[in-house]
């Protein structure tokens, strides 16, 4: 009998390397980013005279780029560390899974420590700690802090990490914060904010054409030769420039659009697989989305879900009813209970407003001013997508906060 693995062996498939097109790869090239790596480099390259870098804070939309570019820098900062025998170290922490000023300083102490356990010692312990590793190495530490709007703490980390640095004789550390939220460094204190943000660094949306350069040079070495047609190019990189020049979204369309045609047995993907690979990544999207909200932002949009099922729609002066359709007060009513219900604090109606402004500008929900036909003047919103799915979606996030 054959194997069943032989079997899958000989299948035949459009792919050379898969890994090359997954959004996790880091491609050794980044069209468009050249200035951002300039930047950066030329900020770390501080300690190869010895001295402190300043603090960096990193700006841009999701899939800008901004993870892949500085990642690729450090890699060249470690390799030359390495062989110039310098006293530097960096440590890359996604804040989604070290969101407290603990956790953080606990990640980065067990990677310059690999050897030791560190679980279960006081935060002034790990903090301690890590400054003495900086001043008895004299050594240069950079801390990576990605989607650092995730530190429930950051003032706390920012002031700790800050003041540790001023008392530090020889060696450092620095900050590099990564974040897409828009409004995160206007809510920081404006101590933090003036130390995490020395320097600023925005990384603007891919163009289609841009997102058109970036595909074609990972499918090269992604796919085997002539496995992808220029339409589906072209039709990937027009979808991803609409979804706000995400070059994630470009990658995996390309990706599952070659896993569709890998199962429909053909040799070429073309526009027709990327019409197939939106609707199924369109969703994945949307739900890695929703997890990269800030928490009182979930709730808003949990509280618009919510009411979108409950509701029949809103009432027309003539009668009509209009499906799915939302007052923004309401909204707000329904969130402020939803809050509560939580735990949380609540926010003012103010917030609440840049909020939607922000969920909108995702394209989450569609905001209308009410003209003629309804009662009043207010703002209407309806949702984007389904409400089952995202409410399913915010509700997984949200059990966070319970447990
Ligand atoms: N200039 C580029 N060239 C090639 N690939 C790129 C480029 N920019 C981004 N990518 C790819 O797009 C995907 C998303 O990039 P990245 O993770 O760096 O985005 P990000 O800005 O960190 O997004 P988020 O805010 O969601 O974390 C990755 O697969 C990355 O390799
Ligand atoms: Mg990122």
């Amino acid at each position: 009998m054959e194997n069943l693995f032989d079997k899958q062996m000989n299948k035949a498939t459009v792919f050379q390397n898969k890994d090359i097109i997954s959004p996790h790869y880091i491609p050794q090239k980044l069209p468009f980013r050249e200035k951002q790596i300039d930047v950066i480099t030329q900020g770390l390259s501080a300690v190869i005279h010895n001295s402190k870098p300043n603090n960096v804070f990193i700006y841009g939309k999701v899939g800008s780029g901004k993870t892949a570019t500085v990642k690729h820098v450090l890699d060249h900062l470690e390799e030359f560390v390495k062989k110039n025998n310098l006293s530097s170290k960096h440590c890359y922490i996604n804040c989604r899974s070290h969101e407290s000023k603990y956790k953080v300083l606990l990640k980065a102490l067990r990677t310059f420590y690999p050897e030791k356990d560190f679980l279960g010692y006081s935060s002034s312990f790990v903090y301690e700690k890590l400054l003495e590793y900086a001043t008895t190495k004299k050594a240069h530490l950079i801390l990576v802090l990605d989607e650092i709007d995730k530190v429930k703490d950051i003032d706390e980390l920012a002031y700790s990490l800050s003041r540790g640095n001023d008392e530090l004789q020889g060696g450092s550390i620095t900050m590099i914060g990564i974040s897409n939220n828009l409004i995160f460094k206007e809510k920081l204190d404006p101590r933090t904010k003036s130390s995490l943000c020395e320097r600023e660094l925005v990384f603007n949306p891919y163009n289609a054409s841009e997102l058109m350069q970036i595909l074609s040079e990972r499918c090269v070495t992604a796919f085997k030769p002539n496995a992808v047609t220029q339409g589906a190019i072209s039709l990937a990189s027009a979808i991803a420039a609409q979804e706000s020049g995400d070059a994630r979204t470009a990658v995996m369309l390309m990706q599952r659009a070659g896993e569709i045609a890998d199962g429909e047995g053909v040799d070429s993907v073309t526009d027709v697989h990327i019409e197939k690979a939106k609707a199924s990544v369109e969703e994945e999207i949307i739900i890695s989305m929703i997890s990269t909200l800030p928490q009182q932002q979930q709730l808003v949009l949990y509280a618009i879900a919510q009411l979108t099922l409950q509701k029949r729609g809103i009432r027309k002066v003539s009668g009509e009813i209009e499906e799915g359709v939302l007052y923004s007060g309401e909204i707000f009513e329904t969130y402020l209970d939803l809050a509560k219900k939580f735990g949380e604090r609540t926010i003012t109606s103010r917030w609440y407003r840049q909020y939607i402004n922000e969920l909108e500008m995702y394209g989450l929900i569609f905001v209308t001013n009410s003209g003629k036909g309804i009662k009043g003047q207010t703002r209407l919103i309806k949702l984007g997508f389904d409400a089952g799915k995202i409410k399913a979606a915010l509700e997984k996030e949200l059990l966070k906060l319970v447990n």
